[in-house]
């Protein structure tokens, strides 16, 4: 029996390619929902978009400091995980509720495999970075999604028999949601929005929107960059961001701020925007998919194959880092454009090659499990 944990609005949607793949083949497996994300529009909004079924199990853990939600999910987990027996139990990415269902599973000798293992930015300020490493060095399987990624696991000195090199399963996510996206989707019209003529941004990192600075600048870069391209831009907000910019009293200037969106209308937003500008994980790698150019609101990045593939660029939180990062993706952009192979819309973009696999990775990942 297999049990797949998941808790927050990546997990949904990387987890879901997972779901699906155990449905398909009729496995005996059940969904542990830690509770991490509740708002409507950061879970049960990907379980309608997605049609996954209900959980069987919500720990309903809700918000906290790092030490009291990952306390609750392991407390949470673990008792179900007592009950259920499962052989194996899947986490998947660098949450709470990953380090915390890895951590519950491994002490009672249940086996782990980690989705997207591997993953370095090397900054250990950040909570996930912390959390990824634990997963890792506990886990049983460790699904890495790239040779990059397997290279960090070697060199940490974790066995190579254990590590798999599988792709990521945004991939699979991306392109089994993608026409679903296109046929149902009404966002571009609601908004009003022309293919190619805004900005998209998202931006929840602790280290960013928790600090004043940093917030601020890329609020400015961000006003800087549309006011220069005459590009409107879109910022489906994180209930974080939100609450921050409301205490540090931030104006959003011409920014147009709007709910989080559900998955088949992100997809849109993303597959269609002139650039995004963001500091998420997920982000990064769909831009890079879907061949639209990405800034990158960190110093650091776990995805560097997302920079080496020419699809992204680092540029920190300064308003005029923010300004140059953007110039030089629109003039990359716009010199490609001459070219009609290189179609944004097309998944299979040929701008530059998608390093995280061909969309088969679930597929991957359930084979090795049932192998032992
Ligand atoms: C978490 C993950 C982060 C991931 C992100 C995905 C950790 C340490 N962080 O960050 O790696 O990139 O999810 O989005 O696991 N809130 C709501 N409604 C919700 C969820 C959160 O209002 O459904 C608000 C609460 O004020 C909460 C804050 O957002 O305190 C932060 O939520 P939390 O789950 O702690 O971290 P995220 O920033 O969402
Ligand atoms: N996403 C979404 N609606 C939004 C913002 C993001 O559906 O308004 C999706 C996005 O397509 C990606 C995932 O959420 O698959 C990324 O989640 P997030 O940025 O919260 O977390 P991270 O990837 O940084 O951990």
């Amino acid at each position: 029996m297999i049990c797949i944990i998941l808790g927050t609005r990546p997990e949904i949607i990387k987890m879901s390619p997972l779901i699906r793949e155990c449905e398909k083949r009729g496995l005996d497996y059940f969904v542990i929902h830690s509770g991490q994300h509740y708002s409507f529009e950061m879970d049960r909004a990907f379980f309608n978009d997605l049609n996954l079924p209900e959980p069987e199990y919500n720990l309903d853990v809700g918000s906290g400091t790092q030490g009291e939600q990952t306390a609750k999910i392991l407390t949470g987990i673990e008792n179900v995980l007592m009950a259920e027996q499962p052989d194996v139990v899947l986490v998947q990415g660098d949450t709470n509720t990953v380090m915390a269902g890895a951590l519950a599973a491994s002490k009672l000798h249940i086996k782990v495999g980690h989705v997207e293992a591997g993953l370095r930015s090397f900054d250990r300020r950040m909570p996930e970075e912390i959390n990824r490493v634990v997963a890792d060095h506990i886990s049983d399987y460790l699904f890495a999604p790239t040779g990059e990624s397997e290279k960090n696991l070697i060199l940490e000195g974790i066995p190579g028999e254990k590590v798999f090199v599988t792709g990521n399963t945004v991939v699979d996510a991306v392109y089994q949601n993608r026409e679903i996206s296109n046929e149902k989707s009404e966002i571009m019209n609601t908004l009003g929005l022309k293919s190619g003529k805004y900005l998209l941004v998202t931006a929840h990192r602790a280290e960013n929107v928790d600090d004043r600075v940093r917030l601020s600048g890329i609020i400015n870069g961000i006003n800087a960059v549309s006011e220069k391209y005459r590009l409107p831009v879109i910022f489906p907000m994180h209930p974080r961001t939100e609450k921050m910019m409301k205490e540090f009293g931030i104006s959003p200037g011409n920014i147009r701020i709007i709910k989080p969106a559900g998955y088949l209308d992100f997809l849109q937003l993303e597959a269609h925007a002139r650039l995004i500008l963001t500091d998420s994980g997920g982000l990064q790698e769909e831009s890079c998919i879907l061949g639209v150019p990405c800034v990158t609101l960190r110093d650091n990045t776990e995805r560097p194959e997302t920079v080496e593939c020419g699809g992204n660029v680092l540029a920190g939180t300064e308003s005029a880092e923010i300004q140059k990062a953007a110039d030089r993706m629109i003039n990359f952009m716009d010199y490609r454009k001459t070219d009609d192979s290189a179609k944004p819309e097309s998944p299979d973009n040929k701008l530059w090659q998608n390093p995280f696999g061909d969309g088969r990775t679930s597929e991957r990942i359930i084979e090795i499990c049932l192998k032992d």
